[in-house]
C-alpha cells in the first residue's frame, strides 16, 4: 500500500474543544432548540457525532448523499442526490452539516433545494472552510476552522475511503 506522508493540521483536543464552542453558538442562537440537523454523508459522520452530543439538546438528525458531479452540471441547476432525508423540515430550523466547504458548489446547490421544502430557517455548520478555491458563495453560520488550501484528511474527511477513521484532521502531501 501506497505510503503517504500526514503532517497534523488539528489534534484531537484541538477539535473536540472546537466543537464543544461550535454546539454552544448554536445553542446560543437556538436556545428553543427544536432543530433538525442534516449530515452530508460520508464526510460528515464524525463532526455530526461529536456535534449532537455537545449540543446536548434535544434535536432532530437526518443524513442526505450527494454524489459528486462536474461543474457542468451544477450550471444546471441539478444535485444528484443519491440518498435523502426523511424527516420533514417545513417549519423547522435546518443546519445543514458538512466536513468541508471547498468550492462551495455541493452546498449552494442542496441549500437552495432545501429551500423549496419551507423550512423555517437553513444555516450551514462546516467543520472546515477551505477557502482558496470557492466558486459560489456560501453562507458559513457556523465555522469550525480555515485553511486556504490544500487536501485534507482524517475526522470523516477520506482520500479515495481512506483515513475516515483517524481522529484528527492531516494535510496530506504529495497530492497537489
Ligand atoms: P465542494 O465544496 O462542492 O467543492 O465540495 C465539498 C466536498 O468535497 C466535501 O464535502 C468533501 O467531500 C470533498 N472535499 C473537498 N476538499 C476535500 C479535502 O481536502 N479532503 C477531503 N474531502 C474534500
Amino acid at each position: 500500500m501506497t505510503d503517504y506522508r500526514k503532517r497534523i493540521l488539528f489534534d484531537a483536543e484541538t477539535i473536540a474543544r472546537r466543537v464543544k464552542e461550535l454546539a454552544g453558538e448554536i445553542a446560543a442562537k437556538h436556545p428553543e432548540g427544536d432543530l433538525v440537523l442534516i449530515g452530508i454523508l460520508k464526510g460528515s459522520f464524525v463532526f455530526m457525532a461529536d456535534l449532537v452530543r455537545a449540543l446536548d439538546s434535544p434535536c432532530q438528525i437526518d443524513f442526505v448523499r450527494i454524489s459528486s458531479y462536474k461543474s457542468a452540471t451544477v450550471s444546471s441547476g441539478e444535485l444528484e442526490i443519491t440518498m435523502d432525508i426523511s424527516v420533514p423540515i417545513g417549519g423547522k430550523h435546518v443546519i445543514v452539516v458538512d466536513d468541508i466547504v471547498d468550492t462551495g458548489l455541493t452546498l449552494s446547490q442542496y441549500v437552495k433545494r432545501l429551500e423549496k421544502e419551507s423550512p423555517a430557517s437553513v444555516e450551514i455548520a462546516a467543520l472546515i472552510d477551505k477557502t482558496g478555491r470557492r466558486e459560489q458563495y456560501v453562507k458559513l453560520d457556523y465555522r469550525g476552522f480555515s485553511i486556504e488550501k490544500g487536501f485534507v484528511v482524517g475526522y470523516g474527511l477520506d482520500w479515495d475511503e481512506r483515513f475516515r477513521y483517524l481522529p484528527a484532521v492531516y494535510a496530506l502531501e504529495d497530492t497537489e
